[in-house]
């Protein structure tokens, strides 16, 4: 037996359930607690749901509800299903960013499956961070898992027509300040906008790690756009339930799935549904628990070959309920794969290829999901990642979210130490900007805030607003949410509160935007940049001790994904000592 964990009797579970004496009986009395019958500890699996279900996480709110139907097919097929929480991180409300939280996600998972009686795990998300702080933590464990994700909010509805969560506040704050809607109709639609249950229903980063999650081959097929109050999100949850039991009957692990081939899927699956900027972080923080290699570069290189083909807002029209009733992921995945573009061969938690789980997956609706040859934007156009002077570790732009005009484009630095520096001024009549300036927003990286937020989209300056701009090139080391747009540069590696170049932009420099040739250029000189950098002093922190002091700590860079050092690679299933 290779992983040696179920020791003489069989299953892992068995350690606790199938001891003798007082041990054994410790183990079995308590659980017992809650009406089960002796015939559960009989030696069946024993399968944990985590759920990060709260309701202080709007998203996750519903996930008691799947995990009932997970729990159903679980039982179905002859497992014992026992559901735990793990921390739920809503970005709506969590300061000063739920971000700051994704590697604790990760660390719970990890820890409450390890250390539990458990021989596989049902892992449920649907917020931003829950979906990949789920698969980092099981990825460190290694027993067989499935997700489930709980699916997206139906379309919003205000005035006859679809709104975006996310993408909508950003447009709707703009017409605020512009003078073309009132407070009044801001606050009608803001209910219009989530009107059921679910995680956001445009491709922003919840939409984009649920599907990515399937493209890795971690949910079953199709499960990514189930509207979260569609009865066949039920019916995928029970179907989870009764295959992960299988999954342990197989010892299919995650490690056999997540392979570098799986990560290429999802990175190429990610420019084709012109999904969010954030996955690049995500995926390479999960990467790292599995010592995938999946240098940032990779992002770029092997999206180059793939259109945008999914026309969903931000970058396109849709919703993700028309994205499902158009047949959902799977028929993205099989157009890939008729293009070359798939590892068909990367194993799923089906037990099968990923070529074979989409092998009949027929397209509803071109529109929404169009082919390969007449795409919402062209092969190459999805996010880039750009080096040069500015970020020798790397930053990234999301094409599709641009302006096109900007995307070759030398403009002033206006340099903010913090998204707050920006705000106090952003509305003042006279603020010294022009529309071709360049808006420098730092201090907002993985150490720097911490937690490397979404606030590099910042509103553009009213002033330039009531003109009519409706774009500027801005430049971050912290994040967009995925349902923001606009010519933003994200990321900038190392983060200024490491020193790195970005700390040492000034107002009146000039900065070179070149999207085509990748490259992110301060016009300034080597030894002008030397000199600033000699004087140049690290931000004080405030944070002693705690949970922040930790983060600061121990937190990488944008380039591993932000993940804690301390938490890369994988700490296994082995059994833990015994409590007694
Ligand atoms: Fe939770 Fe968008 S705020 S998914
Ligand atoms: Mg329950």
């Amino acid at each position: 037996m290779a992983h040696n964990e179920g020791g003489g009797t069989g299953r892992r579970s068995a350690h606790w359930f199938g001891a003798e004496g007082r041990s054994g009986m410790l183990y079995r009395s308590w659980m017992r607690n809650q009406g089960f019958g002796a015939e559960v500890f009989d030696g069946r699996p024993v399968i944990g749901i985590a759920s990060t279900w709260s309701e202080l996480a709007p998203c996750n709110a519903h996930l008691d509800r799947v995990a009932e139907a997970v729990e159903r097919g679980v039982w179905m097929a002859g497992g014992f299903p026992l559901e735990f929480p793990v921390m739920a991180t809503g970005e709506t409300l969590l300061r000063p960013t739920a971000m700051l939280y994704r590697n604790m996600v990760a660390m719970q998972a990890e820890e409450l499956i390890r250390a539990n009686p458990l021989d596989g795990v049902v892992l449920l998300s649907g917020c931003d961070k829950t979906t990949p702080g789920l698969l980092m933590g099981a990825a460190s464990v290694d027993l067989p898992a499935v997700m489930v994700t709980g699916g997206p909010m139906l379309n919003g509805k205000f005035r006859g027509q679809d709104v975006g969560s996310g993408t909508h506040v950003w447009k709707f704050e703009a017409e605020i300040k512009a003078g073309r809607m009132t407070a009044q109709e801001g606050h009608v639609a803001e209910g219009c906008m989530a009107r059921s249950n679910g995680h956001c229903m445009t491709m922003g980063t919840a939409s984009t790690m649920a599907c990515l999650a399937e493209a890795l081959g971690m949910q079953l097929p199709g499960s990514a756009a189930w509207p979260a109050v569609d009865s066949r999100r039920m019916e995928v949850a029970q179907e989870a339930g009764q295959r992960i039991v299988a999954m342990v009957e197989e010892d299919l692990r995650p490690s056999a799935i997540l392979t570098r081939a799986a990560f290429e899927n999802a990175v190429r699956a990610n420019a084709a549904i012109g999904g969010s900027t954030n996955a690049i972080i995500h995926l390479t923080a999960l990467a790292g628990r599995l010592g995938v290699d999946l240098p940032l570069d990779d992002f770029d290189a092997l999206a180059r070959d793939v259109p945008t083909i999914v026309d969903l807002m931000p970058s396109g029209r849709f919703l993700m309920e028309d994205f499902c009733y158009a047949g959902g992921l799977p028929v993205v995945l099989r157009q890939l794969d008729e293009a070359g573009l798939l590892n068909s061969d990367a194993l799923t938690v089906t037990g099968r290829g990923m070529g074979e789980n989409v092998a009949d997956a027929e397209c509803w609706n071109t529109e929404v999901i169009r082919p390969l040859d007449a795409p919402l934007q062209p092969a190459g156009t999805g996010t880039a990642v750009l080096r040069g002077n500015l970020a020798p570790g790397g930053a990234v732009i999301k094409q599709s979210a641009a302006s096109p005009a900007l995307m070759s484009h030398v403009g002033r630095a206006l340099v903010f130490d913090s998204p707050e520096a920006y705000h106090a001024v952003c509305d003042d009549e006279d603020l010294d900007v022009n529309p071709g300036d360049i808006l420098v927003i730092r201090g907002a990286g993985p150490k720097g805030y911490p937690g490397m937020p979404e606030v590099a989209n910042v509103p553009l300056p009213a002033k330039l607003l009531r003109a009519g701009v409706t774009d500027m090139v801005r430049i971050s080391d912290g994040r967009m949410s995925g349902t923001g747009f606009g010519t933003v540069v994200l990321h900038v590696t190392p983060e200024a509160a490491l020193g790195g170049p970005l700390a040492l932009v000034r107002t009146g420099d000039s900065v070179e935007l070149n999207v085509p040739e990748r490259r992110l250029t301060l016009l300034v000189s080597d030894e002008e940049l030397a000199r600033r950098g000699a004087e140049w002093l690290p931000p004080e922190s405030a944070d002693v001790s705690g949970y922040t002091w930790l983060y600061r700590e121990h937190v990488l860079g944008a380039d591993a994904g932000a993940d804690f050092g301390f938490l890369r690679g994988s700490r296994g299933s082995a059994v833990p000592r015994d409590s007694h």
